[in-house]
């Protein structure tokens, strides 16, 4: 896996990088068949998959469940476990959470901020990390486009810079102004891959749940909904109902004789 790595960051500049987050072995399975090149177990599913308005509560223990679990679907495609909030409190937890990471399937970690210790902690231990930069949901206190004035903007840049001399392999950017993330990519060796952050970025990345339309009331600019499942799985199900209730469900077709 650590060639595959490799080639994610050998695309730069050359072809972009596809990423998208995933929660469970059925999706796992699904995008491994697609040709996307990581899968991230994001600690969007604090809101996604538990319902929380935020990534504060997300736990260790969630994240290796959804990982294992992930990690069984995608044979092919390496998975990235997202240290949640307080799994990097110092060098030597953000080792042993990471290892835990990598027991359960993953092939690297994502670190929310530039956090150099534990970033160097990481790579001198060969656990190749992924940058994230911009808005940091665990930390900011509402989720808004962050980088819009020069002093912001000049620290995202200098931050992504250093992640960048500390040997990161890729650096997400979320949420910030496309100018701004161009020039970032302009100024790095690691692919940089934005959410939320324009199309100078080396590659993309959405939340898969976003992707499918699965909540209908979510619709923030930066998501752009490929399906519509929300209205799919509605329907599907009102049939059932009306199905069950008219007896038309089970017929001889779907009944053991
Ligand atoms: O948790 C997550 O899904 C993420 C992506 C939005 C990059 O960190």
């Amino acid at each position: 896996m650590q060639m595959k790595l490799d080639k994610i960051r050998a695309k730069k500049c050359k072809e972009k990088i596809v990423m998208l987050t995933a929660y469970d072995f059925q999706m796992a399975k699904l995008l491994d068949k697609t040709g996307i090149d990581l899968i991230l177990i994001g600690d969007s599913l604090g809101m996604v998959i538990m319902g929380q308005s935020n990534t504060k509560k997300v736990t260790m223990r969630d994240m290796l469940y959804h990982t294992e679990a992930v990690a069984r679907g995608a044979k092919q495609i390496p998975i990235i476990g997202d240290m949640p909030i307080n799994a990097c409190s110092t060098p030597s937890v953000a080792i042993r959470n990471a290892k835990a990471f990598i027991n359960a399937g993953a092939t690297s970690v994502k670190i929310e901020g530039y956090q150099p210790a534990v970033i160097k902690k990481l790579l001198s231990n060969s656990i190749p990390v992924m940058g994230h930069i911009g808005l940091l949901p665990q930390t900011a206190p509402k989720y808004l486009l962050v980088g819009t004035n020069k002093n912001d903007a000049k620290r995202i840049l200098n931050d992504a810079k250093s992640l960048d001399k500390l040997g990161v392999f890729s650096i997400v950017l979320e949420c910030i102004p496309s100018d701004l993330a161009r020039k970032i990519t302009a100024s790095v060796t690691a692919p940089t891959i934005g959410i939320g952050a324009g199309k100078y970025c080396d590659g993309q990345v959405l939340v898969i749940n976003d992707l499918l339309g699965m909540d209908e009331n979510f619709r923030p600019k930066f998501v752009k909904r490929y399906a519509n499942l929300s209205v799919v799985i509605k329907q599907a199900v009102t049939k059932f109902k009306d199905e069950v209730r008219t007896g038309d469900f089970p017929n001889e077709e779907h009944s053991y004789i």
